[in-house]
C-alpha cells in the first residue's frame, strides 16, 4: 500500500516535470481578462505595499505555492526547497496529500521538513475529500496538521482525477457533510480546494454554508490531472478515458468570478497562473490569495535559490502590474476597472453574472 502510494507520488513529480501535463485546448480565461492601463498612475512604484492579511496571517505578498508533494526522498527535497524560499519571502505553501504519512509514520519527515525549513511561513496541510468518505475523520486531519504544525488545512476535491484512473475512488457520497464536520471541529481554517477542474458558484455557496473558511478554486487551464493520469497509465486501452477529460473543468478566471460572487470567505485563485499579471488579474477579480504549483515544481527540483528566484519574479511582476493600474495596496486591486471579454464574458453572462460591473469600477 505505502509502496503503491510512493510510486504514485514519484510518478506525479516525474510526469509533471517530463511531460507537458498541462491543459491543451482549454485556457484559464485570464487571456480574456484585461486590466486597464493607467497612463497617469499618480503613485510611486517604490511605495507600493504588497502585504496582505488573510486567515489572520500577514503575507508579504498575496502569493502561495500550491500543494504538491511528500512521501518520497525527492519530495522531501522539493518541500524543503519550497519551504526555504517561502520562509525567506514571507509567503505560504501547501504540502501534498498527507494520506501516506498518516498511515506510515516513516513518511512524516517528508512533510515535516516544511515546518523545519519554514518556522514562520503560512503552512497548509492537505488531505483528500474522498478520504473523508472512506473513513478519515477529525483525528486523521488533526494528525496531518500536527505533522507540519499547520496554520490551515486544505481538503482537496479531485473527482475528475479519481474518475479517470483505474484505481480511483469514485464514491463521493456524503463528502460535503464530512467536510462540514471537520470545519466545525477544528480551530484553524479549513480550506476546500479543487485540483484543476474548478468550483462553481453553487458548490462554493454550499461549502461556505457547511462552515469552510476558504475556497481555492483550482480551476482549469493549468496542470491537468487527466493528463497526469494519461501518462501514468501504461496500457494504451486505459488511456482513452484520461485523454477524453484532458481539458475538463471550469476555467480558473470563470471559477474565480463564480466563487467570489457567491461567498464571503477568502477565495484563492489557482490553476494555470503563470505570471505576475495573472496574479494581478486574479486579485482584481477579488481573489484574496493567488497560488501557483507547476512552475514552482520546476524551480524546486533545482533548489531553494531557484525557487526563491521564481517566486520573486512573480512578486516583481505583480508590483509592476499594480503600478500600471495605479494600485498602491493589494486591496486597491479589487477596485480597479477590469474588462472581461471573449468566451469568459459569454460564459459568465450566460450564468447570470454581470461583467459590466467590473468594467465600470472606479468610474466617476
Ligand atoms: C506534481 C503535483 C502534485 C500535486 N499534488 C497535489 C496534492 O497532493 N494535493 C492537492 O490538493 N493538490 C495537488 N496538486 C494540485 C496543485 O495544488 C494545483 O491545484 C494544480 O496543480 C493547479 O495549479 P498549477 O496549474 O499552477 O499547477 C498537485 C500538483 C502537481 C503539479
Amino acid at each position: 500500500m505505502a509502496e503503491e502510494t510512493k510510486k504514485r507520488k514519484a510518478d506525479h513529480i516525474r510526469i509533471c516535470l517530463e511531460h507537458k501535463a498541462q491543459a491543451r485546448e482549454a485556457t484559464t480565461g485570464f487571456e480574456d481578462v484585461h486590466l486597464i492601463h493607467k497612463a497617469l498612475p499618480e503613485i510611486d512604484r517604490a511605495k507600493i505595499d504588497l502585504s496582505t492579511t488573510v486567515f489572520g496571517y500577514k503575507f508579504s505578498a498575496p502569493i502561495i505555492v500550491g500543494a504538491m508533494t511528500g512521501g518520497t526522498e525527492e519530495a522531501t527535497r522539493i518541500n524543503g526547497a519550497i519551504a526555504e524560499a517561502v520562509e525567506k519571502l514571507h509567503l505560504g505553501m501547501g504540502v501534498g496529500s498527507q494520506r501516506a504519512a498518516i498511515d506510515d509514520k516513516e513518511l512524516v519527515k517528508t512533510f515535516a521538513v516544511a515546518r523545519k525549513k519554514a518556522p514562520n511561513a503560512f503552512l497548509i496541510a492537505n488531505i483528500g475529500g474522498v478520504q473523508l468518505v472512506h473513513g478519515y475523520g477529525v483525528k486523521e486531519v488533526k494528525k496531518a496538521m500536527e505533522m507540519i504544525e499547520a496554520d490551515a488545512v486544505a481538503i482537496h476535491l479531485n473527482a475528475m482525477q479519481e474518475a479517470v484512473q483505474p484505481e480511483g475512488q469514485t464514491n463521493f457520497e456524503g463528502v460535503l457533510v464530512k467536510i462540514g464536520d471537520i470545519a466545525r471541529a477544528l480551530d484553524k481554517p479549513v480550506i476546500v480546494k479543487e485540483t484543476g477542474a474548478g468550483v462553481a458558484a453553487e458548490e462554493a455557496r454550499e461549502l461556505e454554508a457547511a462552515g469552510v473558511q476558504g475556497i481555492d478554486v483550482g480551476g482549469c487551464g493549468g496542470t491537468s490531472f487527466a493528463a497526469v493520469e494519461y501518462y501514468r497509465s501504461e496500457k494504451e486501452e486505459k488511456r482513452f478515458l484520461a485523454e477524453a477529460f484532458w481539458d475538463w473543468g471550469i476555467p480558473t478566471a470563470i471559477s474565480l468570478v463564480e466563487a467570489t460572487r457567491a461567498v464571503r470567505v477568502p477565495v484563492i485563485a489557482s490553476g494555470g497562473l503563470r505570471s505576475g499579471t495573472d496574479f494581478a488579474k486574479a486579485l482584481a477579480l477579488n481573489a484574496s490569495l493567488a497560488s501557483v504549483a507547476q512552475p514552482v515544481l520546476e524551480a524546486a527540483v533545482k533548489g531553494a535559490k531557484e525557487t526563491e528566484k521564481t517566486l520573486s519574479c512573480f512578486v516583481e511582476e505583480l508590483r509592476n502590474a499594480m503600478f500600471l493600474v495605479g494600485a498602491k495596496e493589494i486591496r486597491d486591486l479589487a477596485k480597479v476597472p477590469v474588462l472581461i471579454a471573449g468566451k469568459t464574458a459569454e460564459w459568465l453572462t450566460t450564468r447570470g453574472f454581470k461583467v459590466e460591473t467590473y468594467a465600470k469600477r472606479g468610474a466617476s
